[in-house]
């Protein structure tokens, strides 16, 4: 699939097929997040496997149930002591799109879930704990990933006239 089809072809996918993602896979979604620009090309990215369903139970307290279906998660965050800017956000989300794109384009499906909440610090204690995390490293998403058994249904967009300008606002 070449690139523009696979961004305009990708979507959340969350109902997966009870079938395993190979660390080979897995490895090669991780190989394409990190091709992501950073800022001063820090590239801060941490990426955490986890397949351990009691590890992922501690977490779907505060999250979905449907993540408990998904084979493997990929909590991908930063490590602020390979970090330079204050860009750490904006780093993790480009690498974390590659990554959707890139298990789009494989015929997996994945999809981006919060991993905090800048109102609640519960969900990121406990990611903290589970995954037993250094200080200096923080979690921007849970992406699930797996086989997809869903082809979800049309999605309702913006026009895109209505969020281009020219020249102006
Ligand atoms: C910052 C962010 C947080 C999201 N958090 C969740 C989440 O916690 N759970 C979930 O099921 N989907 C989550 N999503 C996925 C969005 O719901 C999804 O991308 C959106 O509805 C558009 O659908 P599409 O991905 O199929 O294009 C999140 C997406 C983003 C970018």
């Amino acid at each position: 699939m070449d690139a523009v089809k696979a961004v305009m072809t990708r979507r959340s996918i969350r109902k997966y097929k009870k079938k395993d993602v190979p660390k080979k896979l897995i490895m090669k979604l991780i190989d394409a997040a990190r091709q992501a620009p950073s800022a001063y090309n820090d590239q801060p990215w941490e990426f955490i496997v986890v397949k351990n369903k009691e590890t992922m139970k501690k977490i779907t307290k505060y999250k979905s149930k449907f993540m408990l279906d998904a084979p493997v998660w990929i909590f991908c965050g930063y490590n602020k002591n390979k970090s330079s800017t204050e860009h750490d956000l904006e780093n993790t989300a480009l690498a974390i799109e590659n990554l959707l794109i890139t298990a789009h384009a494989m015929g997996l499906g994945a999809v981006y879930t919060g991993g905090y909440d800048p109102g609640d610090k519960s969900l990121e204690k406990a990611i903290s704990k589970a995954l037993n995390l250094p200080k200096n490293v923080h979690i921007v998403s849970i992406v699930c990933v797996g086989w997809p058994d869903e082809e979800p249904g049309e999605k309702e967009m913006r026009p895109l006239s209505n969020m281009t300008h020219f020249e102006t606002f």
